[in-house]
């Protein structure tokens, strides 16, 4: 059966829900053929994809361009697109506006806002709109000029309750599932606890409902830097590397293209030119 909010929902407790991001139809393609539940296209594709230093440049003309290749490559994970910084922030309308957007161009099946108690309201406006909202705490890496720099979060007391309060205002206002990003894993465990909605970790350890990560990330493929929290499933970046370099060789050797690489005219039609 395909994903959708309910098998989401109905998972809590059951079975965890495994994420990951994609930004292109090839990569969404494989990824739902290999049984992934949810795929998101991440802002994080500002970083992955465009080379910038963080997410703030993201907008939402990038996330439905993106969202709809993604989309057209799959057939049961739910996809869900990560709202960029500053399309829901100026007003409620506006959110609705470029959430609307968002949904009927790429048809996709639910949104990422990241924040807490200060975007309750707009989450809630959303949902009403029957937009499925998930949320998203911790370090929210569109706050990382107020976080100053990429840093984990509710390491006090009063960071890890305004979290909590956060994730239960969430819930309230209609989340449907919420990304807890690096935040200690204890903390983690005690919110997935308090809720009824899943929870998706990226750096929060094992007790959240199911998990994320940055598909680049996952298999070697982000040169810049691997956060602590990122397994690598495989090392396709030095598998890259060695076949660019053969490619490159062959051109330059003439090996690359084979007799079987071309095509034919006949004898005949080569007669005819001069
Ligand atoms: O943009 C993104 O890829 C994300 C994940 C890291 C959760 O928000």
């Amino acid at each position: 059966m395909a994903n959708n909010v309910k098998t989401f929902l109905n998972s809590k407790g059951k079975e965890k829900i495994s994420m990951l991001t994609a930004y292109d139809y090839s990569t969404a393609k494989i990824m739902d053929e290999s049984g992934v539940n949810a795929i998101l296209v991440g802002d994080s594709l500002g970083m992955v994809c465009l080379g910038y230093k963080d997410t703030l440049s993201v907008t939402v003309d990038d996330m439905i361009h993106h969202g709809k290749a993604v989309v057209r490559g799959v057939k049961n994970a739910m996809v869900i697109i990560d709202m960029p910084f500053m399309s829901y922030e100026v007003s409620t309308e506006k959110a609705l506006e470029n959430a609307g957007k968002i949904i009927k161009e790429t048809g996709a099946h639910g949104l990422k806002l990241e924040g807490g108690l200060e975007i309750v309201d707009t989450v809630a406006a959303l949902v009403r709109a029957k937009i499925p909202v998930m949320g998203h705490l911790g370090l929210t890496p569109q706050s990382v000029n107020v976080f100053g720099g990429f840093k984990v979060q509710g390491k006090d007391a009063s960071d890890a309750q305004r979290i909590i309060d956060s994730a239960l205002a969430l819930e309230k206002a209609g989340a449907f599932s919420i990304v807890l990003e690096c935040v200690p894993s204890s903390l983690a465990k005690i919110i997935t606890e308090k809720l009824t909605i899943p929870t998706i970790g990226i750096g929060a350890g094992v007790d959240c409902d199911g998990q994320v990560l940055v598909w680049q990330d996952s298999v070697g493929l982000f040169p810049d830097f691997t956060p602590k929290f990122v397994k690598k499933y495989a090392e396709i970046g030095s598998i890259l590397t060695e076949a660019f370099k053969t490619y490159d060789k062959e051109v330059k050797s003439g090996e690359f293209p084979e007799e079987k690489h071309t095509f034919k005219i006949s004898e005949e039609e080569l007669k005819k030119l001069y």
